[in-house]
């Protein structure tokens, strides 16, 4: 039985393709493997933007902290705890001006933290979260894992170095790409997405 952990983090709402596809891919394989869900939605239920609390607070001994350093380092561990115990991480991306949005970057500024996440104590960064088994969507209005805006990819590409920084190396990438290129366009697109998760559930069956 897998602990599934689905993390959405679109500000478009019900309308968000990202949002729509993770969940699907996450409550899909919970039917299959009958494993538990938990559900972190960064719209919702935002990560802080880290602070000089946090970053002086998370390499301090925890009784030397002050009441807000503490506060600050509890918010971002249990963030860290979520991915700690998953053993399986859907997570889903709007592009939003070329990057992810920035309630994902809120996430990742307090969850990518050394000696927790990551070490640099063989001389060499080394991630710390491994073994989990990464599914993530991201989504853009345009096409970018092809063609003349390929080198602006901010997103997939950013977030697949974070996530391998961290440990998260072995991910299976679904995009959604294409769909501001009128509505025949998005159709497609959504329909050839819709098949590629349905695709990917058959396999994980
Ligand atoms: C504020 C905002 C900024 C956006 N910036 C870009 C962009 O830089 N490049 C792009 O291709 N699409 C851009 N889009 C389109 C979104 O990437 C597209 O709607 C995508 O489906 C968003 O993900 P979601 O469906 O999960 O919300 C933007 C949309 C919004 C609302």
């Amino acid at each position: 039985m897998s602990k599934i952990l689905l993390i959405t983090s679109s500000p478009r709402g019900t309308e968000s393709l990202s949002t729509r596809f993770a969940t699907e891919i996450a409550n899909g394989i919970r039917m299959q493997s009958g494993g538990s869900l938990t559900v972190r939605d960064l719209v919702a239920n935002p990560a802080p933007h880290i602070t000089q609390d946090y970053i002086k607070g998370r390499v301090m001994a925890p009784d030397a902290r002050t009441a807000e350093e503490t506060k600050a380092v509890e918010d971002a561990m249990e963030l860290v705890d979520e991915l700690r115990v998953a053993d399986v991480i859907v997570l889903g991306s709007g592009m939003m001006n070329f990057a992810p949005s920035s309630q994902l970057k809120a996430w990742i500024d307090n969850i990518t933290w050394p000696g927790v996440t990551f070490s640099y104590g063989t001389g060499v960064p080394q991630g710390l979260l491994t073994g989990k088994k990464v599914y993530l969507v991201t989504a853009s209005g345009g096409v970018f894992s092809e063609g003349v805006y390929a080198p602006f990819d901010f997103q997939t590409n950013y977030l697949l170095h974070v996530l391998g920084f961290i440990g998260l190396t072995d991910v299976e990438l679904i995009r959604i790409e294409g769909t501001v290129q009128g509505p025949d366009a998005a159709k497609a697109a959504i329909a050839s997405t819709g098949a590629a998760v349905q695709a990917l559930l058959a396999k994980v069956a």
